[in-house]
């Protein structure tokens, strides 16, 4: 039924298996895998006892969980905060004077941040946000690229209890709005400008558009990066004026473990984005269990994760993981390959990176550079090399293992916007399978079924299926608990991830893809129901169907087909054109590689569009059964 099954025998055949360095299965932080599952399984309380005393608690839960699904609750009646765990409670550890963060850019000069410095400049903005009226439960929608500011914004809303909203600045005007609207943000704040490849890139004008006719935006605060950039209207605030007169301490908000600490949107099967909730305890304790226990890094580590504030990886592993266990991080605002091949390799060796996380594209970009790139720049500090977001092919894995860690290990890792830190990963302490992710973290119970929810034997592809909760996933989908009900499915026995994957029989896990109209652009999410809406804005198209087609170096790429209202007429410049409105929409990664102009789409005697056939023709496949094609 998974539609994967030349994958599936490739991953059964295959026998490669790569063992962890010495150094890295000694320096390991958890050194039995099974034992660490099994001490889970034994005792669940205790053991989410455990992983929640770490943390601090301005007053202790009375229950590790509540569950009555869809609702889940963990540490009911504790009292917590996000951003107290990662400042505060480092600085009273004795970390105040260590390097949180480091920042890197093409443009700017670098910087390093300790984690008092941290706490002052998240507290001066807290304020900031205070003296605006904004206050616990009101939401601030952050529109701005990575960079110590961006996340001090967010810390800053996590501090009093205010709910931030990432968007990626690399989204349209279109995509910005439909958030802001559909989270009823009071406050929004951007930054002008990013730098991408030595251009500017002018994000102030995308957010003009994004806000104009919103009256329920109340400011609009500007981090101001380019002289030249001019605040209009009396909504447009200054962010470094308002934020330099502030005091330097801002104490934390006692908030309730299950308090709302974000909103992130991402792409479902309908046009319409999804705003997964996260809060503050469970959140915590998860990713600060598994940036410990599965990303092995602890205090001694340099971390560095080259995802975005915008994606969860940046919400979980840059913005709060890092801090909450106290390491040093490195943060780098660009592209990787930009202004030369070897950009990353000379930013690891310069801060003696230990543990870094990237996405399988990049790898492989890495690959098509070529191993070159590498070679002058000493490597010798990575341990742990991980990659999450889209299937990690054996070919780009073993190249990572091969050619980036000289002495180190590379570690797929398999999770979604909804649960935020992994679900299955590769240990340092087990041997890589690559075309498998791994095994399951504790807490995560997972099964393969079918169509009717029967369970699927090792080696048979079908939906994945995850038993029950765990502390770190989401609470419910913002304005859309009906939505939020609907991925635990009594059918399939529990919450549907959307994936398809298959299980060995050593208890390996491999994720091949999508059962739903997502795709996976260089380990982004898109929704084909997101670019066809964007497609039929145009006042030129009647009807529009997107699908993916297999891409080298992406994973997919986007392949668009529309049909045009009559009496216009298709055209190379129109071609251009539609694909130019779709990025204005939804920003630069949405950008279909090509749109075709047809004069219909076939369709189901229902009425339903065929994308598999589309899909078919594109690639020049057998078109399989079109019984219910309309005539
Ligand atoms: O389809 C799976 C794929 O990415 C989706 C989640 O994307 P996002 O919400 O952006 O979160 C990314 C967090 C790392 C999943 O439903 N995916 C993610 N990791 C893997 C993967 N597919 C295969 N292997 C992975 N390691």
């Amino acid at each position: 039924m998974s539609g994967h099954d030349d994958v599936i025998e490739k991953l059964a055949r295959s026998t490669v298996r790569l063992q962890p360095p010495k150094r890295v299965r000694d320096a390991a932080k958890v050194q039995d895998y099974d034992g660490w599952y099994e001490s889970w399984e034994a005792d669940p309380d205790a053991f989410w006892k455990d992983a929640a005393e770490s943390l601090h608690w301005f007053e202790p839960w009375l229950r590790t969980s509540e569950i009555a699904l869809p609702q889940h609750q963990w540490f009911v009646g504790g009292k917590t905060n996000l951003s107290y765990n990662c400042l505060e409670r480092n600085i009273e550890r004795g970390l105040g004077d260590k390097v949180a963060l480091h920042y890197e850019s093409e443009h700017d000069p670098s910087r390093a941040f300790t984690y008092r410095e941290v706490l002052t400049e998240v507290s001066r903005i807290a304020c900031a946000l205070r003296s605006l009226g904004v206050g616990k439960g009101d939401r601030v929608v952050i529109y701005m690229p990575l960079g110590p500011m961006g996340i001090f914004v967010m810390q800053a809303c996590a501090r009093i209890g205010a709910i931030h909203s990432v968007v990626y600045a690399g989204m349209g005007a279109g995509a910005l709005r439909q958030r802001i609207e559909d989270c009823g943000a009071r406050v929004v704040v951007c930054s002008d400008a990013t730098y991408r490849r030595g251009k500017t890139v002018n994000l102030k004008s995308i957010v003009d558009d994004a806000v104009a006719g919103l009256d329920g935006v109340e400011h609009v605060l500007v981090h101001k990066r380019e002289s030249a950039t001019v605040l209009q209207s009396n909504r447009e605030v200054d962010l470094e004026a308002l934020v330099s007169p502030q005091p330097d301490e801002c104490e934390a908000e006692v908030l309730d473990a299950e308090d709302v600490a974000f909103i992130l949107y991402t792409s479902g099967t309908t046009g319409k984005p999804k705003g997964v909730v996260h809060v503050h305890g469970g959140f915590a304790v998860g990713v600060h269990l598994l940036m410990r226990n599965y990303f092995d890094t602890g205090e001694e580590d340099v971390w560095w994760s080259t995802s975005d504030i915008g994606w969860i990886v940046g919400h979980a592993y840059i913005c709060y993981g890092p801090m909450l266990v106290g390491c040093t991080q490195v943060i780098r605002e660009g592209t990787p390959d930009y202004p030369d091949s070897s950009v990353v390799w000379q930013t690891v060796a310069k801060h003696g990176v230990t543990t870094m996380f990237t996405a399988p594209t990049t790898v492989r970009m890495f690959m098509r550079m070529g191993a070159e790139s590498l070679e002058p720049h000493d490597r010798s500090s990575l341990r742990m090399f991980y990659c999450a977001g889209e299937p990690f092919n054996p070919e780009a894995w073993t190249w990572a293992q091969e050619n980036i860690v000289e002495d180190g290990f590379v570690a797929d890792n398999y999770w979604q916007t909804e649960i935020a830190s992994p679900m299955l990963g590769t240990f340092a302490c087990m041997d890589a399978k690559p075309g498998f992710v791994g095994k399951p973290m504790p807490g995560v119970r997972l099964k393969v079924v079918d169509h009717e929810g029967e369970s699927m034997d090792a080696g048979e592809g079908g939906a994945l299926v995850m038993e029950q909760p765990v502390p770190w996933m989401m609470r419910s989908v913002w304005n859309d608990p009906d939505r939020y009900a609907s991925y635990w499915n009594r059918q399939l026995g529990g919450y549907v991830t959307g994936d398809i994957a298959v299980r060995d029989g050593e208890g390996y896990w491999a994720v091949l893809g999508r059962s739903d109209d997502v795709l996976n652009v260089s380990g982004h999410r898109i929704g084909t129901a997101d670019v066809e809406s964007a497609l039929i804005e145009h006042d030129a198209v009647v009807e529009a169907a997107v699908i993916g087609i297999p891409d080298e170096l992406k994973g997919e790429a986007i392949k668009g087909f529309v049909v045009l209202h009559q009496g216009r007429h298709g055209s190379a410049d129109l071609e251009a054109e539609l694909k130019h409105h779709v990025r204005h929409v939804l920003g630069p990664i949405a950008q279909p590689a090509g749109v075709s102009i047809l004069d219909s789409l076939p369709k189901t005697r229902s009425g339903k569009i065929m994308r598999r056939l589309l899909k078919a023709r594109e690639l020049g496949l057998d078109e399989g059964d079109t019984s219910t094609l309309e005539d």
